[in-house]
């Protein structure tokens, strides 16, 4: 029997956000840990937006140390691809909108918010799994798409055990999984800059993280936010 990785998740009902909760129990537990919670009150998203985080979806950050530069965009690309596939063996046909979005049949089902504190990495997911209805504007879940109700906590383990690995690995080896899954690649899109909107076909990401759109090269961190344009992905979050 293959051995199961011990994992400590912390299960709370109610947190303001798991990405807060986790920077407050740094020093009560031993790092790596998780926090999940059955719904949140002040759920954090991309951009400053707001998280709708109701009872029956998967609210869960980990936190782990930094230990080397690119450890943030590792976990940003790593999460997805982890999501990605763990949906796909439920039969779902998941895929990941750069940078780190998982959407089904166009419509979002998972949200990741990594932040950084004090060489601390909260690496937080929201996923949909048992909401009957949309929980907001071109999103899904798991029940939508199934007809049944999912075992949240199973779905944490998995997760969890998933993110621990992505933490033993290193970020180029991540980084060549999370492309060879990126729906993206030659999709039109238009990216919001601090200097500008560019619109152009998405070519590539590269290892020192350039965009390359058309013929511009963009570096990530100038990245505000992208719209897929061909079906307008971003819509409603
Ligand atoms: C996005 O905007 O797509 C990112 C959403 C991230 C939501 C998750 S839910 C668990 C963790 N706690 C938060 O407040 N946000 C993240």
């Amino acid at each position: 029997m293959e051995g199961e990785t011990k994992i400590e998740i912390i299960h709370i009902e109610k947190a303001d956000s798991t990405n807060e909760e986790v920077f407050r129990l740094k020093d009560r537990y031993s790092i790596p840990f998780f926090v999940l919670a059955d719904f949140q009150t002040s759920g954090r998203g991309r951009y400053g937006r707001n998280w709708v985080s109701p009872k029956g979806g998967l609210w869960m950050t980990g936190l782990f140390i930094k230990k080397d530069e690119n450890d943030g965009f590792k976990f940003m690309f790593g999460s997805a691809v982890v999501v990605r596939d763990i949906l796909r063996t439920l039969g779902i046909p998941a895929r990941i909108k750069f940078p780190n979005d998982v959407y089904v049949e166009n419509k979002k089902i998972c949200g990741i918010l990594v932040e950084e504190r004090e060489g601390l990495l909260a690496v937080g997911i929201g996923l949909n799994v048992n909401q009957p209805k949309p929980p907001v504007e071109n999103s899904t879940s798991i029940f939508i798409l199934t007809g049944k109700e999912h075992d949240i906590n199973l779905l944490a383990y998995n997760i969890g055990k998933h993110l621990m690995e992505i933490d033993r690995r290193n970020f180029n080896d991540v980084f060549r999984e999370y492309k060879e899954k990126l729906d993206t690649i030659n999709k039109p899109v238009i990216i919001t800059t601090d200097y500008g909107v560019l619109e152009g076909v998405f070519m590539d990401i590269t290892e020192d993280l350039n965009v390359i759109l058309g013929g511009e090269v963009i570096n990530f961190i100038k990245v505000e936010r992208v719209l897929h344009l061909e079906e307008n992905y971003e819509r409603g979050y």
